[in-house]
């Protein structure tokens, strides 16, 4: 291949598949909320290589520890993930040579399981909704594995460096795309990565900026932020945001306010933003969005809302409807 003609085509070449990773689109609907004045746009995280938002944190967070010397050649890799976490290690692993267990609770997708195995990972299935402390969890699993094995272990819930990663990428992306003219963000939050390091990011350029989060009915988020309550989970379904521990990443000094959806709207958004927008979100992207179509019907403003819609529904297809 003539490498200096490619060269020329700069912006669709890359060598190697981790330059892929961030400078994703920001794209604006302009049917899903027709009779809104509100303008509502959506980064689109699932175009990062690996489909997901984290990427740019396991992206991030490998590079320290490379640089840092914390990580040695063909080392295992451990971390508790909903998944998505665990396909962006999977992919950098496959590139960079190492290995890679990972703790998931066994109501995960069957498609984020399967794909993590492609990927040569380890998968170890536990029970959902045990508390953050109890030895059964995810959390603990993985800390566990990771004494015993001599692995890096990730710790996306507590390393201040997986918020760090949006306040250097995701955070300046919405602000140069927007030409600095977001008004509001909606954002799930899972490990609340994304929501502070974006947040922080944005609210530095312009404090009246309103951070949203958005949590699924069930979760605890919401009530801790308003009352400093931890209530008890309830059921849930969708994947990827909404838990039963305040993690320790999440720093509500940057966030406005926090708003649960049901899993019907989520999954019915999913369904519309297809139908509509030919955009194919995962369930914490429609939350996103129906959340964003809530705020939009009762402000009604000449606003622009950015949601952020972390993976694609392709990973879920074994659970959405028709
Ligand atoms: C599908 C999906 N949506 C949203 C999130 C939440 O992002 P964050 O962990 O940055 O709060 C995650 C995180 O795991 C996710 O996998």
């Amino acid at each position: 291949m003539d490498l200096a003609r490619i060269e020329q085509h700069k912006a669709t070449f890359s060598s190697s598949i981790l330059d892929c990773i961030g400078n994703t689109p920001l794209v604006k609907f302009n049917n899903i909320n027709i009779d809104s004045r509100t303008n509502i746009y959506a980064k689109l995280e699932f175009l990062n290589p690996s489909g997901s938002i984290k990427d740019r944190v396991a992206q991030y967070i490998l590079n320290n520890a490379e640089r840092n010397g914390l990580l040695k050649p063909g080392q295992l890799i451990v971390e508790s993930t909903s998944g998505n976490m665990g396909l962006s290690f999977a992919m950098l692993s496959a590139v960079k040579g190492y290995k890679c267990v990972f703790a998931l609770p066994e109501t995960i997708s069957k498609e984020k399981i399967r794909a993590l195995k492609l990927f040569g990972a380890e998968v170890v299935l536990t029970p959902r909704g045990l508390p953050y402390s109890d030895e059964k969890s995810c959390y603990k699993v993985a800390q566990k594995i990771a004494g015993d094995k001599n692995g890096f272990y990730i710790n996306q819930y507590f390393n201040i460096l997986n918020p760090e990663a949006h306040y250097f990428t995701t955070g300046p992306e919405i602000w140069e795309q927007t030409d600095g003219m977001v008004d509001v963000v909606l954002c799930g939050i899972g490990t609340g990565g994304t929501i502070s390091g974006v947040g922080k990011y944005l609210k530095e350029k312009n404090p009246e900026i309103k951070i949203i989060g958005v949590e699924p009915v069930g979760s605890v988020f919401r009530d801790f932020f308003r009352e400093g309550i931890l209530v008890k989970e309830g059921h849930f379904e969708v994947e990827g945001i909404g838990k039963n521990f305040i993690p320790g990443v999440l720093d509500f000094n940057y966030i406005d306010e926090i708003v649960q959806i049901s899993d019907d709207q989520s999954f019915k958004t999913v369904n519309d933003l297809i139908n509509l927008e030919g955009v194919f979100a995962g369930g914490s992207g429609g939350a996103a969005v129906g959340a964003a179509l809530n705020y939009a019907v009762t402000n009604n403003k000449d606003i622009n809302i950015v949601t952020i819609l972390p993976d694609t529904g392709m990973k879920y297809l074994s659970k959405l409807k028709d």
